[in-house]
């Protein structure tokens, strides 16, 4: 009996018949068909768009890096308001193009497409889209396209959650030297203002097996840094068959011979353990960088938040974390305006800035997510409030990252070199453990290669350095 194929077997399928259709209308056409995905979000969409892109490429669409292209894919975010207001924006553009060109297809996916008003507001307004699915079932590229191509309708596609993850599946890595690696996908934390875990369903990890031989894959390209990626790393492996912790998977990480750099995003404070902390404490490869995201400072709001942890518990667990991995750098997420933040609240969030000292910070103004716990919450905080502790925290924000940033001046870093420098020629940037910047003398022929950098002056967010080996 024929064996039952896996579900990555019938993608390739598929990919087969769309390379076909491919090859024929390009023969008509007397050009190569091209593509393009613009991505909005975070680097699970990012590397969302690396797989879709991964298959566009396999069968046979060249990329470009303008709009004006054959097959023109949006993986789009819905995080925060201003995310979907950009892509209607772009939408009304994207119609001109396509009457333009009648061969354009359009495709719109990821986050926002999960939300059903979505789909209701595309399938009236925007009857010249092609295909629509969501972020459960990218792996199906080709074969939407397909049904696009043999229905001549639009086709959509949504799931509403899934426990499958399908392996094995080609990937277009933006970089050739860093890349992206799921380790596990969906959240279960439901923070009370975010949307997240509506549109990206229940947490489900990959297999360790699966996880190395991605890894152990892309470092045989060229690959020197991989970033692990999920909504709360710290619950990774939790609903696996045989569990594991995230600070086992690192040191299984930390193997792969010819790897330089791991990176993470995003642990959360409610469930960073101690053993996390002693396997970056050690490793010679997890970068020294701990982007620990906060939310608020006060309490009471981290209550109303969902987060289930105190403004002490985060002081407490910063304090530690400094303790035990000397000259750590640290970065966070902050909302201001949360429903119900007053001043004192807002205080509180600047007292844990100052203590903390962060090197950084992603600061975000609060955006009411329709379905969330928080868009029905009363006190909504006035705009002119938000905005004028908006500034007031960027202010702190700066003092702290510019003393951090000082402290490092004369030291030899260790750097991975990431591109030249548009601006200045004979100079190339290097991006330090950190995830600061340095610019030094240099050529394209070292990208992708680390080298040693003595940090010679800094300029507040990025240094000018000396290389001091090869
Ligand atoms: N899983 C990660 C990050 C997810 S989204 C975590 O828990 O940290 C990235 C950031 O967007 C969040 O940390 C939060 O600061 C911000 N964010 C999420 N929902 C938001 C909303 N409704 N309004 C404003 N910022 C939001
Ligand atoms: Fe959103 Fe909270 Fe999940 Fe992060 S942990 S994705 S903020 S619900
Ligand atoms: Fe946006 Fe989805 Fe990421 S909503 S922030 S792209 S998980």
């Amino acid at each position: 009996m024929e064996q039952l194929k896996t579900e990555s077997q019938r993608q390739y399928d598929y990919m087969e018949q769309m390379k076909s259709w491919v090859a024929k209308k390009s023969q008509e056409l007397g050009r190569p068909l091209t593509c393009h995905c613009t991505t909005f979000g975070c680097q699970m969409n990012e590397k969302d768009s690396e797989k879709l892109l991964g298959i566009l490429e396999t069968i046979g669409y060249q990329e470009v890096d303008t709009e004006e292209a054959d097959l023109l894919l949006f993986n789009t975010c819905t995080v925060r308001e201003n995310a979907n207001t950009k892509l209607y924006g772009h939408l009304g553009q994207v119609k001109k193009m396509k009457e333009r060109n009648p061969h354009m297809m359009i495709g719109l996916c990821g986050c926002m497409m999960q939300e059903p008003h979505v789909i209701e507001k595309i399938q009236k307004s925007y009857r010249f889209v092609d295909i629509v699915f969501g972020t459960y079932n990218i792996f199906k590229l080709a074969q939407l396209l397909k049904a696009r191509v043999d229905s001549g309708s639009m086709i959509v596609d949504i799931w509403k959650d899934t426990n499958e993850i399908v392996e094995d599946l080609p990937s277009d890595r933006k970089f050739s030297f860093k890349c992206g690696v799921n380790i596990m996908y969906g959240c279960n934390n439901f923070c009370s203002y975010c949307i997240v875990p509506y549109v990206r369903g229940r947490e489900r990890s990959r297999k360790p097996e699966d996880i190395i031989k991605e890894v152990t894959q892309v470092v045989s390209e060229g690959v020197k840094e991989v970033m692990l990626l999920g909504q709360n790393v710290n619950s990774y492996g939790k609903t696996l068959e045989e569990p594991m912790s995230f600070a086992d998977l690192l040191r299984e990480v930390e193997k792969v011979p010819g790897l330089e750099r791991i990176r993470f995003m995003t642990p959360h404070p409610k469930d960073l353990s101690d053993d996390l902390i002693d396997v970056m404490a050690h490793s010679k490869k997890v970068c020294s960088h701990m982007h620990l995201p906060m939310q608020s400072g006060s309490t009471r709001l981290l209550k109303a938040m969902n987060r289930h942890y105190t403004k002490e518990q985060y002081l407490e667990l910063a304090k530690k974390i400094k303790e035990r991995i000397p000259g750590v750098s640290f970065t966070t997420d902050i909302i201001v305006g949360f429903p119900g933040e007053t001043e004192e609240d807002f205080e509180e969030t600047l007292d844990v800035v100052r203590k903390v000292g962060f090197d950084s910070a992603y600061t975000y103004i609060y955006s009411k997510r329709t379905g969330t716990p928080a868009a029905s919450m009363e006190n909504q905080v006035d705009k002119d409030v938000i905005k004028d502790r908006f500034d007031r925290l960027l202010a702190v924000l700066k003092e702290t990252s510019e003393q951090n940033c000082k402290k490092k001046v004369g030291q030899i870093e260790r750097v991975l070199i990431e591109e030249v420098n548009t601006h200045e020629e004979g100079m190339v940037t290097g991006r330090l453990e950190n995830n600061l910047l340095v610019h030094f003398k240099g050529c394209k022929e070292q990208i992708g290669t680390m080298a040693d950098v003595k940090l010679v002056e800094e300029k507040g967010f990025y240094y000018m350095g000396e290389q001091v080996n090869g």
